[in-house]
Parts: C-alpha cells; structure tokens; sequence
C-alpha cells in the first residue's frame, strides 16, 4: 500500500475513532470473539486490554462465539471444543473477572437462536450483500463455498447476541464498525415495526498501540508472526531473536531508525520509558547492537507473559471447575435473554402456549 493510500485510510480510521469515542454513561457492555485458537498479544492490546478496562466500569457481558467460529470453518469443526476452551483460559488468565463479568458461550443461551430467526424475518437480504466484511471474505476465502445462508447471516446473529442484553456500549476492532451499524439498522427496523423494545448499540472503539507482529506486518495467526499468551520462555526467545529489525542496521555502529523497527515498537509497550528513551537515542547513534536490545526485550516480554503463562497453566489442570465459570455465566445471561425474548413475543403478538 503506498504511503498517501495509507494517510488516507489512517483519516478515516480517525474520524470514525471520533464518532464513536468513548460513549458516556455506560450502563451494559457487551462484546464476544470467536473461538478461533490460542489468543495472541495482538488480542490482548486489540481487544482483552479494552475489556479490562471495561469490566470495572460497566456492567459487562463476555462470551465465546462459538456459532459465529463455525460460519467460515463448518466444514471442519475438530478443534471447536478446544479451541473454546483455550480461549476461556486465556480470557481468566489475563484477569477477565468472573466476579466483575458475565462469561458465557453463545451456543449455550439458545435465546440468541431464537432472537436470530426472528430478526431474520425483517432484516432485507440486500442489507446483508453490501456488507463490507461480507464481500471482502467471499472474495479472500476462496478455498471454501462461503456463499451459505448462515454466512450472510452473520451479522443477524451478531445483532441477536447484543440486542437481547440490551447492551449499549460493544467494545470492538475498527472492522467491526460496519456490523455495529447494521445491528443498529436492525435494532431501529424492528422498534419500527413492532415498539421500541432494543436500544441502538454504540461501539466502543479503543485506540490501542499499535503492536506489529514479528515480521512488522499486522500479528495474525494466518501470517505465523505471532506470540501467544501461552508461549513459554524459551519460545518467546527465539521469537525475539528472529524478529525483523532496521535492515540498514547490519553492523553494531550502523545508525538505525527506531521508528521503523518492530522490535522498537514492541519496548514502546514492555519496557520502562527512560530505557526507551535509551535505546533510540543509542539506536540512532550506533551504540547499541540488534542482538542486545532484542534480548532486553525478551526478557520484559517473559516477565509480562509470565503471571499470564502460570495462570493459564492452573486453569488448565483443572477443566472442569474452570468451564463451570461459564456455565454459572450462561445461567445469568440466559436469564436476561429469555426476559428480552418475552417481551419480544409479546410485542410480535405470539400466541402464549400458557393460554388465551
Ligand atoms: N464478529 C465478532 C468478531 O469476529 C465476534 C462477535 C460475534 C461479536 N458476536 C458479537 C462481537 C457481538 C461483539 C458483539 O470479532
Ligand atoms: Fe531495532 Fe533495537 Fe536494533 Fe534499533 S537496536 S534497530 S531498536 S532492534
């Protein structure tokens, strides 16, 4: 991508960050991702950070997407179990809170189901094809038919999965902007119709640093640039080693540019702000080897993923209290979302099987 495209995108990335920064009076949040593999330091400062910040804030509501996982990957569902349950470890390993919010899994509120199908009778078709997010996977994942009913769909499904909280505030990535206003569309079509039951929804969008993945590029599971949360020591090691650096920098006393290197980019966020103020200076002036500041990074990478790792492995020597977390949290929400489906039905006129 050139340097003017990239301006241009940048602007707009702001002026939406604008639109929507940091929504007052936060009464109900409400997020969910998709059990996808082991979290990455992409997830957290994208995504888990935010919650953290949020659960002491807000009343919040957290949940594995299961049923959103399986729209692209039906066709080969072996590591949905797993991947949900390695997913809860990391989420309890970074301190999302069981006592400071509701975890739960989305095929275990079947209300969601429900609130999906519904909705799915009003929501036109043509709302679902111009879909960004819709129209860029059909054209990326070419290896599989996506062109299925429960694709299109997913953004009805996600409309159900906030809308039944009634939730007002949805912390979420840039990319999911064009989802959160069509589950407004959607929240307004059906108050529309039938009284205004749900409330529009805002996204809460955070303005985390930008942390690159080894190679520079975004860190992406698809890339194989990543460290996960669970990495252990000797891995993030080697990690730290491999990663890309100045390339002008090819002898100790070559002057480098920290603000090119990733692995500048990452001391940014793990090390202490005098020593970064060190190394650019020393970087810049050839005074500092790669081989060195990389190892100083490892070490303040080990020490953040430590507590991380410990707890992550406690959690895992125990399954079943750990999954009884969520399944208490699914109790809770399936309690407000089966309120939010009776005055649904209610408003849509359904006959109650309790009588006339
Ligand atoms: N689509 C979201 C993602 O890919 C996951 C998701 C499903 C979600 N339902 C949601 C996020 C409801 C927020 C609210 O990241
Ligand atoms: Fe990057 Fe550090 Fe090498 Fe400078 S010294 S180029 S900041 S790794």
């Amino acid at each position: 991508m050139d340097k003017k495209l990239l301006s241009n995108v940048d602007k707009e990335m702001k002026i939406v960050i604008e639109k929507y920064k940091e929504p007052k009076n936060i009464k109900r949040v409400l997020s969910g991702m998709r059990p996808t593999g082991k979290l990455h330091l992409g997830n957290y400062f994208g995504a888990l950070k935010t919650w953290l910040e949020l659960q002491d804030r807000a009343e919040s509501f957290f949940f594995v997407a299961d049923w959103h996982a399986i729209t692209t990957s039906y066709n080969n569902l072996s590591s949905l179990s797993d991947n949900t349950v390695e997913m809860m470890a990391d989420w309890l390993a970074v301190g999302i809170d069981p006592e400071k919010s509701t975890l739960f899994v989305q095929s275990w509120v079947k209300e969601h189901a429900e609130l999906y199908l519904l909705l799915g009778m009003t929501v036109p078709v043509r709302w679902l094809e111009r879909n960004p997010t819709y129209k860029e996977m059909m054209e990326n994942l070419k290896d599989r038919e996506l062109a299925t009913y429960g694709f299109l769909g997913y953004p009805v499904l996600q409309a159900a999965d906030i809308i039944i909280y009634k939730a007002d505030v949805v912390p979420v990535g840039i990319d999911q902007v064009p989802h959160l206003e069509l589950t407004r569309e959607i929240a307004r079509r059906f108050n529309n119709f039938f009284g205004k039951i749900f409330p529009e929804p805002k996204p809460f969008l955070s303005e985390a640093p930008k942390l690159p993945g080894l190679d520079g590029r975004k860190m992406s599971k698809s890339y194989g640039n990543c460290i996960y949360l669970s990495d252990m020591e000797d891995e993030v090691n080697s990690k730290v080693k491999g990663m890309v650096t100045d390339p002008s920098r090819v002898r100790k006393t070559d002057p480098g540019h920290p603000e090119i290197c990733p692995v500048f980019a990452y001391h940014n966020i793990f090390t202490d702000k005098e020593t970064v103020l060190q190394i650019e200076k020393e970087c810049k002036a050839g005074q500092i080897g790669c081989v060195q500041c990389k190892r100083m990074l490892a070490k303040n990478l080990n020490s953040f993923l430590e507590p991380i790792r410990s707890k992550r492995e406690k959690l895992l020597s125990d399954k079943k209290q750990m999954v009884d977390i969520f399944i208490e949290g699914s109790r809770k929400a399936e309690y407000i979302a089966s309120e939010t489906i009776s005055e649904v039905r209610e408003a849509m006129n359904f006959l109650k099987p309790e009588g006339l």
